[in-house]
């Protein structure tokens, strides 16, 4: 099993960005936790970050016939990009959209969310353990539809 983690703008700066919001822990140590977990479940993974709303759907349409499963938090695009949700169907992978923060509770710009509809989950306000929570989901969702 192959798992592939996309990051949006900004994520970067994990650790450094309003740690009020995002907390301290760095875009390393996110990498870090990732990694560790999926080397002890034995699953493959990859993790990429980019600012660039071209670049995030040139890394999701190259998961095709590479990823079983996508966990993607595209951050600000979340609320603006019909492109990283046309790559997202595109593809056809299941895609968990993990936000560090509730988005449920800021900003009314950032109740939108384009990338939803074609996810089957969503994870919001649980901080970087919602990126083990979304691997978690995916090895069972993908156990299960192998046996359908
Ligand atoms: C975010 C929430 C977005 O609204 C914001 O633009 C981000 C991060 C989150 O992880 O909480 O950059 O996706």
């Amino acid at each position: 099993m192959h798992i592939t983690i996309i990051n949006g703008p900004n994520l970067n700066m994990l650790g450094i960005r309003e740690p009020n919001i995002y907390g301290r822990e760095t875009y390393a140590d996110l990498c870090s936790k990732i990694t560790n977990y999926c080397q002890s479940n034995n699953i493959g993974c990859d993790i990429y970050q980019s600012n660039h709303e071209g670049d995030l759907v040139d890394k999701i349409q190259s998961c095709y016939g590479k990823s079983d499963g996508i966990v993607i938090n595209p951050a600000a695009y979340t609320h603006t990009s019909v492109a990283i949700l046309d790559a997202v169907k595109a593809v056809g992978i299941p895609t968990v959209e993990v936000h560090i923060s509730d988005v449920s509770r800021r900003e009314d710009f950032r109740q939108v969310s384009y990338i939803r509809q074609a996810c089957c989950k969503t994870i919001t306000g649980h901080g970087t353990d919602g990126y083990i929570e979304a691997i978690e989901f995916l090895i069972e969702f993908l156990k299960e539809s192998l046996c359908r």
